[in-house]
C-alpha cells in the first residue's frame, strides 16, 4: 500500500483543523500544526495532513471557482472544509479518485452536523472529477483585494506575474555559514549555488538528517531573506544590532560575517530559537528578550538591521495561509509599529554607521511609503542607493535604489522583499 492509502482519516481530520485554523486567523495554521493534539498524531499522518492543508491553500482560489460552479447555496464552513480538501486530493495531492472521494465522505458521515450533507459532497466531488483540474488563473490563485493591490502597486501585468507563482511549491534554500563553503555545500546537497551566494536544492525531508546539517555548516534560508544581511556589507569586529530578530536567519549571518552581534526580539519563546540556532552552527551572539521601541540601552552601531513585523504577504510560497488570513485593517496596524520600530532604531545608528529595513511584504506601505516619510522626518538619514547584483538582487528588483524583490525575479521563485540601506550622516 502508498503511503498515500495508509494516510487515513486521523490524517483528513487534522487537515480539516489546519486548514479552518488557517483561515480563522494570522498564525492559526502555525499554532494547529503545533497543537498537542496534533503533535500526538503518527508522523506520516501528519506530514500528510500539512502537504494536504498547504496544497489546498495553494490554490484556494481555484477551487471556490469551481465548487460555486458546483454549489446553487453556500454551505455550512465545515462542509465546504471537507469540500476544498476533497477537490486538493483529487488533483494535487495523488490520491487515487475513489480514495479522494470515500475519505471525505466518511469524514462526512462522522459528525452530525455534517452527515446531512453526505451525498451532497459525494455528487460535487464526482461532478469536478469528470470537470477536471481548475485552471491555475492568476486573477483567481491570489484574492481579489490583493491582487488589486498589487495591480496599482505594480501594474497589471506585473501583478498577474506575482500572483501566477502561488500555486507553485518550492524549493528549498540555505545559506552557508561560510560562503567559500557553498560550492561544496552544494555539491553534497544535490544544489546550486545562486548569484547571492545562497545554496537551492530540491531535496525533501527531514532536514537534521541532510549532509553537514549536524557540523552547522548551513541553515535553511530563503534567497530572498538572505540579501537584507548582506546589503550591510559587514567587516569583522563591527558592532551590530539587529532588532527583531527571532528566529534569527539574520542574526547567524551576522554572526558569521564575524561582526559583534545583539540580537532583540520581543518574543523570549522566539528568542530560544535564536539561542538554538546560535549553538547549532556555533556562533555567538548577545541574546536579548524586549521590546525594540521601550528596550532602555544607550549603545549605538556599527550596522542596525530592522526586519520588521509585517503582513508577510511576500512569504506566500512557503506561507500560503498569509494570503487568506491577511486583512487590510492588519496591514495598517502593522503600518503604525513599523514606524515607531524605525524611528526607535533610527537612534541606534552611530553617525555615519548604516541601518537596513526590511520587510517580507509585497505592499508599498510597508516597504517604499514607510522609507520616503523616514527619510522626510530624520534630516540625519540618506538612502544608500543598491546597485543591481548587489547582495544578489536580482536587476529586476531594484528598481529606485531600494530592493522591491518579487516572487518571479528568479527562475523557480524567491521571497518577496523589501528593502532599504540608510546612511546616518550626523
Ligand atoms: C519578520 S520576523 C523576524 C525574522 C528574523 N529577523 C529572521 O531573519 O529570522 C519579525 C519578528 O519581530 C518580532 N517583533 C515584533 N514586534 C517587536 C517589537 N516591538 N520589538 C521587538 N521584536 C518585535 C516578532 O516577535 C518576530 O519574531
Amino acid at each position: 500500500m502508498s503511503e498515500i492509502e495508509e494516510a487515513g482519516l486521523p490524517a483528513r481530520e487534522a487537515a480539516v483543523n489546519y486548514l479552518e485554523a488557517a483561515l480563522a486567523r494570522r498564525a492559526g495554521l502555525d499554532e494547529a500544526f503545533a497543537a498537542p493534539g496534533s503533535m500526538r498524531l503518527d508522523p506520516r499522518e501528519r506530514a500528510f495532513a500539512r502537504a494536504l492543508t498547504m496544497a489546498t491553500l495553494r490554490r484556494l482560489g481555484p477551487i471556490d471557482r469551481a465548487l460555486a460552479g458546483k454549489l446553487k447555496k453556500e454551505p455550512p464552513e465545515r462542509v465546504r472544509t471537507l469540500l476544498r480538501l476533497g477537490v486538493a486530493q483529487l488533483f494535487w495531492m495523488g490520491v487515487p479518485d475513489h480514495a479522494a472521494v470515500s475519505t471525505i465522505v466518511a469524514l462526512a458521515d462522522k459528525n452530525n452536523a455534517t452527515r446531512p450533507f453526505k451525498g451532497l459532497v459525494n455528487a460535487v466531488l464526482r461532478g469536478l472529477l469528470r470537470d477536471g483540474p481548475p485552471k491555475d488563473d492568476p486573477e483567481t490563485l491570489a484574492p481579489s483585494w490583493l491582487l488589486s493591490r498589487w495591480q496599482m502597486a505594480f501594474g497589471a501585468e506585473t501583478a498577474r506575474a506575482v500572483a501566477a507563482t502561488i500555486a507553485d511549491e518550492p524549493s528549498t534554500d540555505l545559506t552557508a555559514k561560510d560562503p567559500a563553503d557553498a560550492e561544496a555545500l552544494a555539491e553534497l546537497l544535490e544544489g546550486e549555488v545562486l548569484p547571492g551566494g545562497s545554496i537551492r536544492t530540491a531535496k525533501r525531508g527531514d532536514l537534521s538528517e541532510w549532509p553537514a546539517f549536524d557540523e552547522g555548516r548551513w541553515w535553511v534560508q530563503d534567497a530572498g531573506a538572505a540579501i537584507p544581511v548582506r546589503l550591510l556589507n559587514l567587516k569583522p569586529g563591527e558592532s551590530a544590532l539587529d532588532l527583531c530578530a527571532a528566529p534569527g536567519g539574520k542574526t547567524l549571518q551576522i554572526a558569521a560575517a564575524g561582526a559583534s552581534v545583539v540580537a532583540v526580539d520581543r518574543s523570549a519563546e522566539r528568542m530560544k530559537r535564536v539561542t538554538e540556532n546560535l549553538t547549532r552552527i556555533g556562533l555567538t551572539a548577545e541574546t536579548v528578550a524586549a521590546d525594540a521601541i521601550l528596550w532602555p540601552d544607550e549603545r549605538t552601531f556599527d550596522a542596525v538591521l530592522l526586519d520588521a513585523p509585517c503582513s508577510a504577504t511576500g512569504t506566500f510560497r512557503r506561507h500560503p495561509d498569509v494570503l487568506w488570513a491577511a486583512s487590510p485593517t492588519d496591514i495598517a496596524k502593522l503600518v503604525a509599529v513599523q514606524k515607531r520600530l524605525l524611528d526607535a532604531t533610527a537612534d541606534r545608528v552611530k553617525p555615519k554607521g548604516r541601518m537596513v529595513y526590511c520587510v517580507c511584504s509585497l505592499e508599498p506601505e510597508e516597504g517604499e511609503y514607510q522609507i520616503r516619510a523616514f527619510l522626510m522626518r530624520r534630516p540625519d538619514f540618506d538612502l544608500d542607493p543598491i546597485e543591481p547584483g548587489e547582495g544578489g538582487a536580482p536587476e529586476a528588483s531594484v528598481p529606485e535604489g531600494w530592493l522591491r524583490l518579487l516572487p518571479q525575479h528568479m527562475a523557480g521563485g524567491v521571497d518577496g522583499f523589501f528593502a532599504a540601506r540608510l546612511i546616518r550622516r550626523f
